[in-house]
């Protein structure tokens, strides 16, 4: 069998609704998992989500992943609804204000970190518990090329995915004996709102892609291939890595 088919699997997916996320359902329900996205503005992504799957392959949940007992109803809706899950993608984030860090305000700092890492510790804090009773599934949280190298600028936005990438390992530590693969992807700039909003009268979305040594920016299916590996049995043995999707700009 091919090892990245996902017939019989469950996931669940923060953040997706838009974007990434989106993009992660529709290529999960496409390899044979069902799937409970889970996002902000409930008309938007109903209207986002239409067509990608239908009522046995898809749910839909309204969570804000600041919102402890939202998260933990998503994790136990999924469970209801399809008798486990084996695959979750913690994937919502937000952008940071684009400037100079002295001028980020606190109530900025307390949202990129709310939404950027502490949602992503309350995804795993509900997700760990249903997977160590059902014997095992793999996790992939996204942080962002600013998780595993600085963007000026950006700063607290690549300090919360900085902090993605040490919760991803240290958690990939404490469940590998468990069966419990925790993984993280890292992607470039990818053509979705977030990227347009954070850079929009800075810095034209063309020069970006001109700084990328593939000379583009990503867009969001080929993103949401990395995500689907690392989730699927096709990686097996991969546990704690950090997935750099990003055209080539970290490896200069
Ligand atoms: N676009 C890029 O260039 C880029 C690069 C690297 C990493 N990322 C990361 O990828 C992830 C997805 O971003 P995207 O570019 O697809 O953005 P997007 O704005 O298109 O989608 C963001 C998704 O997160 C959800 N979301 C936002 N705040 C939420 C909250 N409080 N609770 C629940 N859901 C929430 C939205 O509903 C949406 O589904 C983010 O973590 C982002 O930081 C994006």
């Amino acid at each position: 069998m091919n090892a990245t088919d996902l017939t019989g699997k469950a996931a669940i997916v923060f953040g997706g609704t838009a974007g990434i996320g989106l993009a992660t359902v529709r290529l999960l329900i496409e390899r044979g998992a069902r799937v409970l996205a889970a996002g902000l503005n409930s008309s938007d992504a109903r209207v986002a989500l239409a067509g990608v799957g239908d009522e046995a392959s898809l749910l839909w949940r309204e969570v804000d992943v600041r919102d402890e007992a939202a998260v933990s109803g998503a994790v136990a809706a999924a469970a209801e609804a399809f008798g486990r899950v084996d695959i979750a993608i913690n994937n919502a984030g937000v952008e940071s204000s684009f400037g100079p860090v002295q001028d980020a305000q606190q109530d900025e700092f307390d949202k990129l970190m709310g939404i950027n890492l502490r949602g992503i510790w309350l995804g795993l804090k509900y997700e760990i518990p249903h997977m160590l009773a059902h014997g095992g599934g793999a996790i992939v949280n996204t942080s962002s090329q600013a998780g595993v190298a600085g963007i000026a600028n950006v700063a607290l936005y690549t300090a919360s995915k900085h902090a993605v990438v040490g919760l991803t390992r240290a958690v990939a530590l404490e469940n590998a004996i468990h069966n419990i693969r925790v993984n993280a992807v890292a992607p470039g700039p990818v053509d979705t709102g977030l990227l347009h909003r954070m850079v929009d009268g800075h810095i034209p979305v063309s020069v970006i892609a001109d700084s990328v040594p593939m000379k583009r920016v990503s867009q969001p299916a080929e993103i949401a291939e990395a995500i689907v590996w690392l989730a699927s049995d096709a990686a097996s043995y991969v546990t704690g890595h950090v997935l750099v999707a990003d055209g080539g700009i970290t490896a200069a």
